[in-house]
């Protein structure tokens, strides 16, 4: 089999292209304005500092020194208790139960891309029945629309690391990153750009609950892609030399900074042309577009490129939460990569529509338990549980597991003085976050 891999400029931008997705232009707003803004923002911001960016680092250490899918690196890195530590790479599993909603998602931007060509709503009470209906009623729009981004996860991901992987970052990122610039260019010339720094950055510490701290930290983990072997997949095909520390270093930094301007200027639209930070997944579908209306035929052209560069992020999102698995299935069954996309494409497609129905009437009844339907839990599962507890495990197998000596050998030239912080605070500061995470999850605290 022929090897592939990344180039450094290539990895960095796939490693960025999986951070930056839906989470940053639709998710990171939404819960902000759920949350209240600020202490939200805050505690956000601090995980990714002191928590997101150190799992970062192990995470690619282990696929780097692994160079093999995650259940194969685990188990070869393991000292000892090989049969055990592989299970450590079975976190792989979020990414395609991740998939079962974000692709739905995907659709529904799709289906956004398409109508705003032509009109958009003229209040939020309009687009709120436009989306209601979608989500109600819209079975054929829903599933067309996912099936679609079934087809391009899947294609792309059968053309491999190099003609695949590479070839759709290297075009969409930077395309992603020019759309919301000039778009943040133009919300910062508007005088209610002062109004969402306030909402974004004044803190409100009485708004902070227990549910908003768990999701912060959850949001970090899920917006950086760590904990469920991503990362780890693609540092798998990295160069030998790569420097992976500025490596991690442009992820975390382009993540960060593009959900801070998407953010900003998602909450001046709304300031200025609409009704406020909105609360809720509706945001981006809702009262956004009922803002662009406002603007006039300019609300038509960024709304149409909003929602193209939304879909650009979840797409390079997208591939890198199958991939994972699909690179398990070709190292320890041998399947053909094609085989293996089409089969890891088939089941998310597949249970997708499960998440489409959950919203839909008549079969949303039996798909909802606990003020929960099937597309929450899948959504609480994963982010709340299951990505933290994946970095967990990621964070012990390379502070106390793996020797001392392999894991400074690998960092120590990268890192230099910060590598005793770094082993520190994989050692002792993540785990504990994350258990006190885990605990306040159980409903103990
Ligand atoms: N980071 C992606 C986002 O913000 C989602 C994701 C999570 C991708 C985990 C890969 C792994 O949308």
């Amino acid at each position: 089999m022929k090897i592939t891999r990344f180039s450094r400029i290539g990895f960095i931008l796939a490693a960025a292209g999986s951070a930056v997705g839906l989470g940053n232009i639709w998710k990171f707003p939404y819960i902000t304005g759920e949350y209240g803004g600020g202490a939200f923002v805050l505690v956000y911001l601090l995980t990714v500092l002191l928590i997101g960016f150190s799992i970062m680092l192990a995470e690619m250490l282990i696929g780097y020194l692994g160079r093999k899918d995650t259940v194969t690196s685990f188990e070869e890195l393991a000292p000892k208790h090989k049969s055990l530590w592989k299970f450590g790479g079975f976190q792989g599993i979020a990414g395609l139960l991740i998939m079962v909603f974000y692709s739905v998602v995907i659709g529904w931007i799709f289906n956004y891309i398409v109508t705003s060509l032509t009109s958009l709503p003229s209040s939020v009470k309009e687009a709120e029945e436009t989306f209601n209906l979608m989500l109600h009623t819209g079975f054929y729009t829903q599933f067309f629309y996912h099936t679609i981004a079934f087809l391009v996860v899947t294609y792309v991901l059968h053309k491999g690391i190099k003609g695949g992987i590479e070839k759709i970052n290297l075009i969409l990122m930077p395309a992603l990153i020019i759309i919301l610039s000039v778009m943040f260019i133009y919300a910062m010339t508007l005088d209610s750009f002062s109004r969402s720094l306030e909402f974004m950055f004044a803190p409100d510490w009485s708004k902070l609950s227990s549910e908003a701290f768990v999701t912060a930290v959850g949001h970090a983990f899920f917006t950086l892609s760590l904990g469920m072997g991503a990362i780890m997949t693609y540092a798998a095909s990295m160069e030998k030399g790569t420097n992976i520390v500025k490596a991690a270093f442009w992820v975390v930094f382009l993540d960060t900074a593009i959900a801070i301007v998407a953010g900003l200027m998602l909450f001046t639209f709304l300031y200025q042309y609409g009704s406020g930070p909105a609360k809720g997944p509706g945001l981006v579908f809702i009262s956004l577009p009922a803002a662009f209306y406002e603007m006039g035929v300019l609300g038509n052209i960024f709304a149409v490129l909003f929602f193209v560069a939304l879909a650009f992020a979840g797409l390079t999102s997208a591939v890198s939460l199958v991939e994972p698995m699909v690179q398990y299935f070709i190292d320890r069954f041998s399947w053909s990569r094609l085989k293996a996309s089409v089969m890891m494409g088939g089941f998310f497609w597949l249970v997708g529509i499960i998440t489409i129905l959950s919203g839909l009437d008549g079969a949303k009844e039996f798909l909802t338990w606990g003020g929960k339907n099937f597309f929450d839990w899948v959504d609480y599962i994963t982010a709340a549980i299951m990505l933290p507890l994946g970095g967990l495990i990621m964070a012990v197998f390379v502070g106390f597991i793996m020797p001392k000596s392999q894991v400074e050998a690998t960092m120590q030239p990268f890192l230099g003085w910060a590598f005793a912080p770094w082993y520190f605070s994989l050692r002792y500061i993540t785990p504990v976050a994350m258990f006190i995470v885990m605990l306040n999850l159980m409903g103990i605290f």
